[in-house]
């Protein structure tokens, strides 16, 4: 085993003159007279090991199994390496190949693959640099969501994958059976009888940890949940996938205007730990994908976010129309923001973050709280340039009669949410939170374009293979 120390990662700062043993898949090889060299890589940092081949050093079978693709253990001594500013490389004294990657077939060449073909083989596109590169700043991404809400004194819970509530109320859902499908028991109305299902009523996966997080933060204060949601959308956007990591933050005796607060504080401390803990990968993404992700991650952690509510960004939107811009969305007061609009307001008028709220009630879901004005409700998302919307949350109706009236509606059945509307009627306080898509982050600091990109294995229609 490869324990702290011993990674190419630590290697790479040791001095010259150190004997080291170093394990890792051969990224490339290159042949000269006399001499070969191999670039090393175990995943523990973008810059690989060099490890230079005397001819005559290991014997010729060994060093003809070591091309690319194969995994190997090098071991020999750390010398300076003759290219200035450079690391030193390992000058190999003995090789072993623990399994080789046939040359003629290993798909995963040196350069120049799209981003389509490296998603086809999503087994091995890990071992790229692009992939190597996004999957160590999801990590840190990750790990610095966790610091955010525990320096914080915010209660980490699980909330459950499989549910019988639609949390978003749109009907997204995929459903969860162990019902025989090719011989579904039915009532003399043809209906499905649930009665014999594993959880005897229709269950699915869920969109949303929301309202289970309620449930703790109405008596843990301060709670979050980070975990897998699933979406049914039929979508094919490079911004929707059907299963997509979702981190959710939940605060009791909190409003909405704490709640863009802390949106607004969250997304800066994991931008500033991402521009410190993974400055190399990004080093690259800025380079080879998109060179505006330093200089944009820099000004967002430092300068203060936007903030509108929904009829100015409509008014804005209808001012840039009568100005000659062409909208593919028809824009009105009641009308959804599409992605072409949330990306004018933050990439053309304000050119940073831009927190939406007040939303009309009718285009978000019956949990929010309605304002005083009848037609509006305490909904925010943030939006940022080149993604659109990365955050949406709310201040939740914490007004039992409101909320059943919202449920009743939406055309939704109230007794699927009678726990949720008993929080209402025992020790009810007003409280807030919002969902930030961990992907949409992703390519956010990354730059990269599409969303299965940013993720191991995507799951988008028409596609789950991996
Ligand atoms: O705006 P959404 O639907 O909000 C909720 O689910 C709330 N229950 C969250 C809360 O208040 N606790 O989703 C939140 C975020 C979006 O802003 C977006 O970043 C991401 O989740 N998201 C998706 N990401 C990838 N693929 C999809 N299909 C997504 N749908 C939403
Ligand atoms: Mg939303």
């Amino acid at each position: 085993m490869i324990l702290k120390g011993n990674t190419i990662g630590d290697i790479l700062k040791k001095p010259a003159g150190t004997p080291v043993e170093a394990h890792g898949w051969v990224k490339t090889r290159r042949d000269s007279k006399g001499i070969h060299f191999i670039q090393l890589n175990d995943g523990s940092s973008f810059t690989d090991l060099q490890v230079v081949v005397d001819e005559g050093a290991v014997p010729p079978e060994v060093l003809a199994g070591a091309t690319t693709g194969a995994s190997l253990r090098v071991s020999g001594e750390l010398v300076e390496s003759p290219a200035a500013g450079q690391a030193a490389e390992l000058r190999a004294r003995a090789i072993h190949v623990y399994g080789t990657a046939e040359p003629t077939t290993y798909p995963l060449q040196k350069k120049g693959h799209t981003m389509e073909f490296l998603r086809q083989i999503a087994h091995l596109r890990a071992r790229s640099n692009t992939f190597g590169a996004v999957f160590r700043v999801r990590n840190v991404l990750s790990n610095a969501i966790h610091r955010f809400f525990q320096e914080r004194g915010f209660l980490y819970i699980h909330t459950p994958i499989i549910t019988t509530s639609d949390c978003e109320g749109a009907g997204a859902m995929f459903q969860v059976t162990t019902l025989d499908l090719m011989n579904l028991p039915r009532n003399e109305v043809g209906q499905v009888e649930y009665a014999s299902d594993f959880f005897a009523k229709p269950a699915y996966l869920t969109v949303s940890g929301q309202l289970e997080a309620e449930v703790f933060a109405l008596a843990f204060t301060n709670v979050y949940t980070f975990g897998p949601t699933f979406r049914a959308e039929l979508s094919t956007t490079p911004r929707h996938l059907a299963e997509f990591w979702m981190v959710e933050p939940e605060m009791a005796f909190a409003d909405l205007d704490d709640d863009r607060r802390l949106a607004e504080e969250f997304l800066k401390y994991i931008i500033t730990a991402v521009l410190d803990e993974a400055s190399e990968d990004l080093a690259f993404f800025n380079k080879r994908i998109d060179d505006t992700v330093l200089s944009t991650l820099e000004h967002v952690a430092t300068s203060a976010f936007e903030h509108i509510p929904y009829s100015e960004a409509i008014h804005l939107l209808q001012k840039a129309q009568d100005q000659g811009r062409q909208w593919e969305f028809p824009v009105h007061w009641g009308a959804d923001l599409q992605s072409e609009h949330e990306r004018y307001l933050t990439e053309e008028v304000f050119k940073k973050p831009v927190v939406v709220t007040d939303y009309p009630k009718e285009i978000k879901a019956f949990y929010m709280r309605v304002n005083d004005d009848g037609r509006t409700v305490r909904a925010m998302d943030v939006l940022v340039p080149r993604i659109g919307e990365i955050i949406g949350g709310s201040q939740r109706e914490e007004r039992y009669d409101v909320l059943r009236d919202r449920i009743r509606e939406q055309g939704l059945n109230e007794e699927d949410y009678w726990w949720y509307l008993d929080l209402r009627r025992y020790g009810s306080a007003p409280h807030a939170g919002f969902g930030l898509g961990l992907e949409r982050m992703m390519m956010y600091v990354t730059g990269m374009k599409n969303i299965r990109d940013v993720i191991p294995f995507a799951r988008t229609p028409g596609d789950a293979e991996f």
